[in-house]
């Protein structure tokens, strides 16, 4: 695979730390630009995040003397240095679709884990394992934007990246129902435990938007392309609870579901552990080798033990049993800025550039 130079356009927040960290020796993808807001730029990486440095491993020295760029102001300048971009900013809705559709209109392919863009229905919302055929869709918002290369192209909201990858398999036995209680880590806000002393000893039950796009995205994961457009699926129905949980990093899930055809507890388990998607058939650089992953032990999985589980970009699941009003309940957990962010970003971009979308 050639080698491609990439921009991290809010190189500075949570998220483009984990980018930074993830890139740092990537087999396929150099990083030669970072971005981030006015306040940023001008400034060496090291000086633009100042204390905000919140990962447990140190800022890559390469890094950390680069110059930050402005993400609108010097747009001509990034696009002319990069392959293409992975974006997270903390933006308005608005400023954020413009943004992307700038970039993608210059011809550079945005790779986003923002919200802004997945409800657009020619922007494909991609977890690599379950719908990468979803990416034929940018041949339809090619022809809209009226670009050859540039394109965007989104990955879910983190918080369901627990429970969709371990639902999705089942829907061979028909699922027809889901409730999920999710509990989420802070830095799923952007924040540490010394940035929102708050959530020492507590918890908060409200996420805001949280429970609409753990509700809705899934349709959209479960949809179809239809006449130029990605059409959300009608099922399985999802109901959501999301609460803000005093830990770290990982994002927990407890899950309910219903089937038209209940399997047995063994076929569940048997879906799981066989189960794979493109990332392993083409052997993706940051693709988890086994991406479900089931355990016996009535303790597990863990936040703590589990979320790290393949580089963080594996699912945890346990505790599967009957249930008395749906049939089955279960845990699941995930990283949430590695496969529910950065991660899952970084591997939707092998898949596209692996299947010829980004040259
Ligand atoms: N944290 C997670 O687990 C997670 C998971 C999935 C998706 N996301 C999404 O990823 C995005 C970033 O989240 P985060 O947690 O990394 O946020 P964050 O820590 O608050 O960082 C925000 C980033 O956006 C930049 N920014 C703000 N205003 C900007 C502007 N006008 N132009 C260009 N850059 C600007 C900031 O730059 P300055 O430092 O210069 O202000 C910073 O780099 C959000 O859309 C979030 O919803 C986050």
């Amino acid at each position: 695979m050639k080698k491609f130079n990439v921009g991290i356009i809010g190189a500075t927040g949570m998220v483009g730390q984990r980018f930074a960290l993830l890139l740092e020796n990537h087999p396929w993808f150099n990083v030669t630009t970072l971005a981030a807001s006015a306040n940023s730029a001008g400034k060496s990486y090291k000086e633009a995040v100042g204390n905000r440095w919140a990962m447990k491993n140190p800022m890559p020295e390469k890094f950390s003397g680069m110059t930050v760029l402005d993400a609108e102001k010097d747009i001509e300048t990034i696009v002319s240095n990069v392959d293409f971009v992975f974006c997270a900013v903390n933006m308005k809705k608005d400023e954020i679709k413009a943004l992307e559709e700038t970039y993608a209109k210059h011809e550079c392919p945005v790779i986003s884990n923002n919200s802004a863009h997945r409800f657009t229905p020619d922007v494909p919302m991609i977890i690599p394992e379950i719908n990468a055929d979803h990416a034929e869709i940018i041949k339809s918002q090619r022809e809209r934007l009226g670009t050859k290369r540039g394109f965007i192209a989104v990955k879910s909201n983190c918080s369901l990246q627990s429970y969709v990858p371990a639902i999705y398999p089942l829907d061979k036995f028909g699922v027809d129902k889901v409730l999920v209680c999710t509990y989420q880590a802070i830095s799923g806000a952007g924040k540490t435990f010394e940035r929102w002393p708050e959530m020492i000893d507590n918890v908060i039950p409200y996420i805001g938007g949280e429970e609409e796009k753990s509700e809705k995205e899934p349709l959209k994961i479960w949809g179809e392309i239809k006449n130029g457009e990605i059409v959300p699926s009608e099922n399985p129905k999802f109901t959501a609870q999301c609460l803000r949980v005093p830990v770290s990093d990982g994002h927990m899930a407890a899950v309910y579901v219903s089937f038209k055809n209940k399997p047995s507890k063994e076929e569940i388990i048997d879906t799981w552990a066989n189960f794979k998607g493109e990332p392993q058939d083409l052997d993706l650089p940051l693709a988890p080798k086994q991406f479900l992953n089931y355990f016996t032990e009535d303790n597990m999985p863990q936040t703590k033990l589990n979320r790290d589980l393949e580089k963080g970009m594996a699912v945890s699941i346990g505790r599967l049993r009957e249930d008395s009003q749906y049939d089955y309940k279960f845990v699941c957990l995930s990283h949430n800025t590695l496969r529910g962010a950065a991660g899952g970003a970084v591997l939707l971009a092998e898949l596209l550039c692996a299947k010829g979308y980004i040259d």
